[in-house]
């Protein structure tokens, strides 16, 4: 048992890939959900799956008084908000020389800016609750650089030094901020630049392979992670990063070398 039996969520970004699992897995464990997207209609059917213990709520997560509505509609429906999991973001794929200023304050704007403002929204909430677990879906390029995303990797990296510094500012006030960071394995996120990785097989093999434990990393094993932190089985831990990754930000991995 999790004991997130009648907890409130409000997930964002849940209207497909991994935060649609997340809200899924949340809902299993006896959360009440709340489905927050820009995507209505996929939201709306995401939260209707769930069931009745599911609503959905629109939200563009850079836009403040969305944030403010969403928030609003979350007290007035089940008055707390227990934890919010910031999964919401955009990816962009590009040299620099391919990543315009506008791309770039874009990606920003949405991946750290966004669960900023989400953050502001349920702090008074959660305050006066005296109780509260903010999850932060951010990425190992939050770990590590990588050359061809340095947009994505720059939101990423400012969204745990985020993480960590509120853990800090709200820990007295009984509220948690962790990032979970995850190795990269939804298509649908990076699928617009498929057709250009499409001649990179090796490349592609060497990104899933070399770690300790190699092949994708599904979507339930992202939200294993965030249940934990979001649950009181976690209930000390605050400001970390946990990688669900293989073991691929552990260190290097050397093909041939466990049999030496
Ligand atoms: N895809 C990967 O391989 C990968 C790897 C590591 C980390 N992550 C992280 O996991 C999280 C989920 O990614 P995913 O793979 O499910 O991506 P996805 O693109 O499939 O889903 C992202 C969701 O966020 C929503 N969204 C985007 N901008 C929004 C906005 N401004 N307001 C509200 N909602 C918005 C989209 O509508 C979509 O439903 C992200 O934080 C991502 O950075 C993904």
């Amino acid at each position: 048992m999790l004991g997130l039996e009648d907890r409130i969520a409000l997930v964002t970004g849940a209207a497909r890939g991994v935060g649609e699992t997340i809200a899924r897995r949340l809902a299993e464990a006896g959360a009440r959900v709340v489905v927050a997207d820009r995507l209505e209609e996929e939201g709306r059917k995401v939260a209707l799956g769930l069931g009745p213990n599911a609503s959905f709520v629109p939200l563009d997560v850079t836009v403040e008084t969305d944030w403010a509505r969403a928030i609003a509609d979350t007290l007035e429906r089940h008055g707390r908000i227990d934890v919010l999991v910031n999964n919401a973001a955009i990816l962009h794929m590009g040299s620099l020389e391919n990543t315009p200023p506008d791309v770039f304050r874009r990606v920003l704007e949405v991946n750290t800016v966004g669960p900023y403002l989400g953050t502001r929204a349920v702090l008074a909430a959660m305050r006066s609750q005296g109780k509260g677990s903010i999850v932060h879906i951010a990425s190992i390029d939050g770990l590590l650089g990588m050359n061809g995303v340095t947009a994505y990797a720059t939101s990423k990296f400012g969204l745990r030094g985020f993480a960590k510094s509120c853990a800090l500012e709200l820990g007295r006030s009984g509220i948690r901020v962790n990032s979970v960071c995850p190795a990269g394995g939804n298509p649908q996120m990076y699928g617009p630049w498929l057709p250009k990785m499409a001649s990179m097989t090796e490349t592609l093999r060497h990104y899933g392979e070399n770690r300790g434990i190699p092949g994708t990393v599904s979507f339930d094993a992202i939200a294993g992670a965030v249940l934990y932190l979001a649950s009181d089985l976690s209930e000390h831990v605050t400001g970390i990063d946990l990688p669900v990754d293989g073991g691929a930000t552990a260190g290097k991995y050397l093909d041939g070398f466990s049999s030496l």
